[in-house]
Parts: structure tokens; C-alpha cells; sequence
């Protein structure tokens, strides 16, 4: 696997929007390799606590790595971020000053061609964030039926072509299992006209997107867990969502509707979007979108 450290996106952002306090009460609940965490902990400590959250065995201990200089203040959990309740309730903790989320993969799940999450990469057609997810990808391709097929694709990946794509997974798969990332990009290859591929992401994206949501649930996830973390903010407790898709914005955006009877008040009306500067630098921070909330 290529090694290369996942580059937190709008790092200074969140750090300036999620208004760390000495000796203050954290939420990482996408910890990842532990960049934003980084950041978090210089800031609260001494005397903060920082609860780090990923579903990822490996993101957890590559964060523990990365993060071994500090020695108070981390407490990490391998469980998805939808138990948060779970785990604040075990640590005794009612009410915390913020929480981050940030969404989607890291470079580490994306580089890992076992994981089978990158189209660039030849692997199994895997997908699961965490070894307790039941299904994978392959699973999914090779035994959901035609119309179960299309409807993730649309739903999950506004992908127009969907049903001629799923018609050649069809076709193949009654030869052959569908077992590879690069026999599904060549299916999609062959599937969606050569004038009618997109210009400005690769044929086989939306595809992609679409099958990691659904084998991690990652849509209905989100939109249970939202209002269960804003539930734990303190008054001036603030939450950052980077969000790296439409459909997950729009579970944020709802989310941040909804919950303003409940005292959430959005701190800007539109999302923060990556400077010019750190599109040059990390152009994987291209799609991010930044929303940010305080309880009043
Ligand atoms: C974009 S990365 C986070 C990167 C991190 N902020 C950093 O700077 O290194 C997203 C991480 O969230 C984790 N993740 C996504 N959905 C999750 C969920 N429902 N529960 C727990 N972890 C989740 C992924 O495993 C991944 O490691």
C-alpha cells in the first residue's frame, strides 16, 4: 500500500469555529489519522479531554500512533460514531463543549487497495469501514436483485446511467462473479456511452460513492446521529460537520434546520468552502463543506 499521512481539511477552520478551551470537553468523532485530534489537543490541554472516535481498527491505531507524544487527554473508541450516547454515558460525561465531525474516508482507507474504496486501485470489491459491517460491496453486486441494485445507484449516487450499469453487472455476473474494483470500472466503462462521460470526475465516481453509502449505511447513520451528539453540547457548545458530497450536505442542512427550535443556531448561512491556497495543496479537499453550530 502507498504511504502517505491524510491531510486534515480545513484544519484552521475548524479549529477557529470549534472554539477550543483550556481544560475544555471534546468530540472527535471521525478521528481518522488523528489530524484535526492533533490540533484539538494542543489547544484544550492542559487538563481537556478529547473523546476520539472511528469505526476503523486501523485509523484508530494509526491515530494512536500519530497522537503518542501526547500523554493526557485522548481517550480513542473503535465504535461507530452513532453509540455516542454509549459512550459518554460510560465515561460518566453529560454534556460536552464541542464536537467534530468529518466525514467520508481518510487517504489511508482510500490509498489501501484491500479495502476496495478507490476505482484507481485494483482490490476486492470490499467497502467496509469496519470489519463489523456484514456486507460488502461484492455481496452487494452479486446478489441484490436489478431493481435493488438501481435504486442505490440513484439514491445513493445520482447516477443517471444507473440502469444500464446495473443491466451489464447483470449480464456479468450470470458468467462470472463480479469480484474486482477494475472489473466494475470496466463494466461502467462499457455500460455509460463514451460522449456521455463526465468531464470533471472519473466515469465510475458516482458508482463508487453509491455502493460505499450503502454498505455503511453512512446516510442513515448521519442522520441518527446528528441530533443525538447536538443533545450533548453545552450552551455555547459548538459542532463542526465537514461534509464531502450533496447528499451528506443535504442530511447536514436538514439537520441544522431542524434543530434550531431546539436551540441550534447556525453560525454562518452558508457552508465554509477550502481557500484557493489549500485547493493547491490537497486537491482531495476539493468537494468539503464546512457547516458550523452553537447551542444557545
Ligand atoms: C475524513 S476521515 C477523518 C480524518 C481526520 N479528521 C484526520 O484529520 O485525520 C473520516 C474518518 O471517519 C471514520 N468514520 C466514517 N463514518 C464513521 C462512523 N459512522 N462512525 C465512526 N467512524 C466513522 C472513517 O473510518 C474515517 O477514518
Amino acid at each position: 500500500m502507498e504511504e502517505s499521512r491524510h491531510i486534515p481539511v480545513l484544519l484552521e477552520e475548524v479549529i477557529d469555529n470549534l472554539n477550543c478551551t483550556t481544560g475544555g470537553i471534546y468530540i472527535d468523532s471521525t478521528l481518522g489519522e488523528g489530524g484535526h485530534a492533533q490540533r484539538i489537543l494542543e489547544a484544550i490541554l492542559p487538563g481537556g479531554l478529547l473523546i476520539g472516535i472511528d469505526q476503523d481498527g486501523k485509523a484508530i491505531r494509526r491515530a494512536k500512533e500519530n497522537l503518542k507524544g501526547f500523554k493526557e487527554g485522548l481517550l480513542t473508541f473503535q465504535k461507530n460514531f452513532s453509540e455516542i450516547g454509549t459512550i459518554l454515558e460510560s465515561l460518566k460525561i453529560k454534556e460536552v463543549d464541542g464536537i467534530l465531525f468529518d466525514l467520508g474516508l481518510s487517504s489511508l482507507q482510500l490509498l489501501d487497495e484491500k479495502r476496495g474504496f478507490s476505482f484507481q486501485r485494483d482490490g476486492l470489491l470490499d467497502m467496509r469501514m469496519s470489519e463489523e459491517m456484514k456486507l460488502t460491496a461484492g455481496y452487494l453486486l452479486n446478489n441484490l436483485s436489478f431493481d435493488e441494485l438501481v435504486k442505490i445507484l440513484y439514491e445513493y449516487g445520482e447516477e443517471r446511467w444507473a440502469r444500464r450499469i446495473v443491466r451489464t453487472v447483470v449480464e456479468y455476473r450470470r458468467k462470472r462473479r463480479l469480484e474486482t474494483t477494475f472489473q466494475l470500472v470496466e463494466i461502467i466503462k462499457r455500460a455509460v456511452p463514451r460522449s456521455a462521460w463526465p468531464r470533471r470526475i472519473h466515469v465510475a465516481t458516482r458508482t463508487f460513492q453509491a455502493l460505499r453509502i450503502a454498505v455503511n449505511d453512512e446516510l442513515m447513520v448521519l442522520e441518527g446521529t446528528l441530533p443525538k451528539a447536538a443533545g450533548f453540547l453545552k450552551k455555547g457548545g459548538r459542532i463542526c460537520v465537514i461534509s464531502y458530497h450533496s447528499l451528506e450536505d443535504r442530511v447536514v442542512k436538514n439537520f441544522f434546520r431542524e434543530y434550531r427550535s431546539q436551540g441550534l443556531k447556525a453560525i454562518f448561512p452558508k457552508p465554509i468552502v477550502p481557500s484557493r491556497k489549500e485547493l493547491q495543496m490537497n486537491p482531495r479537499s476539493r468537494s468539503a463543506k464546512l457547516r458550523v453550530g452553537e447551542m444557545c
